[in-house]
């Protein structure tokens, strides 16, 4: 555990994931800085820091304190395009290792289930296995697939790709799931699934413990049955 309140940038502020990894991490008393086109709201723990992705000068200038900004002590991954744009995507990946070398942070990429390996058939992809990713859904996980790499060849050694399950999306906040490493894993009702608010629980708890796994997913996990 840290021991003193975190600052972390959350790339991809206004999305999905990064919404709900600002929620938590307000509620653990973190600071954010929330980075995305379009602004986020300011509530006291939170900044806006409106900046394109696209534009790596604006990156650097929101990462480095530059800006007037505190430099962060770890930056979140969290960006999104429709359609997928795997060269954006490897490009702003990129960009935020080189800045979090230069600066010794941490960097934690929420990256796609398309990058773990099939459960059952080792040396092959999710992004791979038609049981999971159909065909018009590959580019997608290519994508995922294809940011991983690009952090696998990067210099920068502190960084984590979390890879959600199957199905990723809003729902409750348990507080609970079962974390594993490079291989799709299933929730106990048969599903590989997750719900955004308990991914998010993942993601600071990851920021909070680093460890030394460079890959890294988790899952649905049902609460323990008290006696
Ligand atoms: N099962 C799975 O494998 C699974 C499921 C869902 C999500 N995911 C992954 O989780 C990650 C987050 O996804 P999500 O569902 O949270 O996405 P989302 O809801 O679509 O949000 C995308 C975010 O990216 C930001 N963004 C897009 N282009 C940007 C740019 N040029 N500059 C700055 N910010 C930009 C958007 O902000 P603005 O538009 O406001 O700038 C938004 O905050 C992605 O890597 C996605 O692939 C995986």
């Amino acid at each position: 555990m840290p021991t003193k309140p975190l600052t972390i940038a959350v790339l991809g502020a206004t999305g999905m994931v990064g919404s709900r990894v600002i929620t938590e991490a307000g509620s653990r008393g973190y600071n954010v800085l929330a980075l995305s086109r379009k602004p986020v709201g300011d509530d006291g723990h939170v900044t806006p820091v409106p900046v394109d992705a696209h534009d790596p000068q604006a990156l650097r200038e929101a990462l480095t304190g530059s800006a007037g900004l505190p430099v962060p002590d770890a930056v979140v991954v969290a960006v999104r395009t429709e359609p997928v744009d795997p060269a954006f995507l490897v490009e702003a990946t990129r960009t935020v290792l080189d800045i979090a070398a230069e600066l010794k942070i941490h960097v934690l990429v929420v990256g796609g289930a398309g990058a773990l390996h099939s459960p059952g058939t080792p040396g092959l992809l999710v992004a791979d296995d038609l049981a999971y990713v159909p065909e018009q859904l590959r580019p997608v996980a290519a994508a995922g697939v294809a940011q991983l790499r690009a952090g696998q060849a990067h210099h920068h050694a502190d960084w984590v790709y979390l890879s959600p399950p199957a199905l990723l999306g809003p729902g409750a906040r348990t507080g609970h799931y079962r974390r594993g490493t490079d291989t799709l894993l299933t929730a106990g009702d048969g599903r590989s699934w997750i719900s955004a608010e308990d991914f998010a629980v993942a993601v600071v708890d990851e920021l909070e413990s680093p460890g030394s796994d460079r890959h890294v997913t988790v899952v649905h996990r049902d609460e323990p049955t008290v006696a």
